[in-house]
């Protein structure tokens, strides 16, 4: 076994009783324009009850004592690692890239309330903005896998995607013609992408990914039918909530925040929700990070 689990963090919350600590090894790493990575980690007992939504706290080095949360991006039960998806923004994840294959790791997972993976309509619409992209991979490979739903996933970049882009052999009508750039992965899966972006990069739709969305839905001929999820950066997760709005549409959206212990003992990461009892004060690590979008008070106005 290439990990070693050496602590079970248990409370009360059902999701949080399954949150271990694994000293994982890295198993392959790959690197993209725009000091992106993807970083291939084993930790079966991690993959072991994790879902769509969730995401890891990972100790980048050990010069640095505070974990950095990643959104799960694959997981492979069967073979037992975890894949996520990663910018170099600051000094955490400046060390984690440097990491090398072989090297261990400790990973704390798997953490916070996943999308919920019942009641779907039948055209979900998935939307990964940047760093979103990840838990929108996940989640659309476990509703291809474990349901007869057809999700079409919709990505934006502003700098280069972390991928090849690849002409869709999946024809859609709920994009205009000329957007045919999409995730290779996805294709494989033969899950329906497609890719947005203002830099004008080569078959993506030419816009943000929120238009593309807009544009989905107003093809549709059943928008009964539509269920968004979202991930990305809070102006693009802002505009999303509105279009649920606008549209009438379930929605969950997965928030970020910064966080310290992510196992819901130092309110660090608390944002303010909205409940039938009145605003409340929720955590995003355990609480969250996916919550119905009707219910987010951005920026606690
Ligand atoms: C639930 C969750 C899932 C995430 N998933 C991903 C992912 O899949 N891929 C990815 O690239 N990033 C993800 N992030 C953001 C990632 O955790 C931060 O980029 C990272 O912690 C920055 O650490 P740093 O030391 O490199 O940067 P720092 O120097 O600490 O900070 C650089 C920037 O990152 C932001 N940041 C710092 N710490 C956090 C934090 N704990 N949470 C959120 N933002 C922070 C700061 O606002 C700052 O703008 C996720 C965050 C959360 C909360
Ligand atoms: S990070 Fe400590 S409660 Fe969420």
């Amino acid at each position: 076994m290439e990990s070693n689990v050496n602590q079970v963090v248990n409370h009360n919350h059902a999701h949080r009783g399954k949150i271990k600590i694994c000293d994982g090894k890295i198993l392959a790493t790959q690197s993209f324009e725009g000091e992106q990575h993807v970083m291939r980690v084993q930790c079966p007992e991690i993959v072991t009850g994790s879902e769509p939504g969730n995401f890891v706290h990972v100790k980048c080095s050990n010069e640095l004592s505070m974990r950095r949360p990643m959104s799960i991006m694959r997981a492979s039960p069967r073979e037992g690692w975890i894949e996520f998806l990663f910018k170099t923004v600051g000094k955490g994840t400046d060390l984690l890239a440097k990491q090398q294959v072989g090297a261990i790791i400790s990973i704390m997972g798997p953490i916070g309330t996943p999308f919920k993976l019942s009641g779907y309509r039948k055209k979900p619409i998935l939307i990964g903005g940047g760093v979103g992209i990840p838990p929108m991979v996940y989640l659309a490979e476990n509703m291809k896998r474990q349901s007869n739903l057809e999700p079409l996933v919709l990505m934006g970049s502003e700098i280069p995607f972390p991928f090849p882009l690849k002409p869709s052999q999946i024809m859609t009508t709920r994009v205009p013609s000329d957007a045919i750039a999409a995730m290779p992965l996805l294709e494989d899966w033969g899950i329906c992408s497609r890719l947005a972006s203002n830099q004008g990069y080569a078959g993506c739709f030419d816009g943000f990914v929120t238009d593309l969305a807009k544009f989905a839905i107003l093809s549709s001929s059943e928008q009964n039918d539509i269920e968004l999820f979202a991930c990305g950066p809070t102006a693009m997760l802002k505009v999303v909530q509105s279009i649920a709005s606008e549209y009438d549409l379930p929605c969950q959206i997965s928030l970020e925040e910064h966080m310290a212990c992510a196992v819901g003992g130092c309110a660090g990461c608390a944002i303010e929700i909205s409940t039938p009892e009145g605003k409340a004060m929720k955590r995003v690590c355990v609480d969250g990070p996916i919550f119905e979008a009707e219910n987010v008070i951005f920026g606690g106005g």
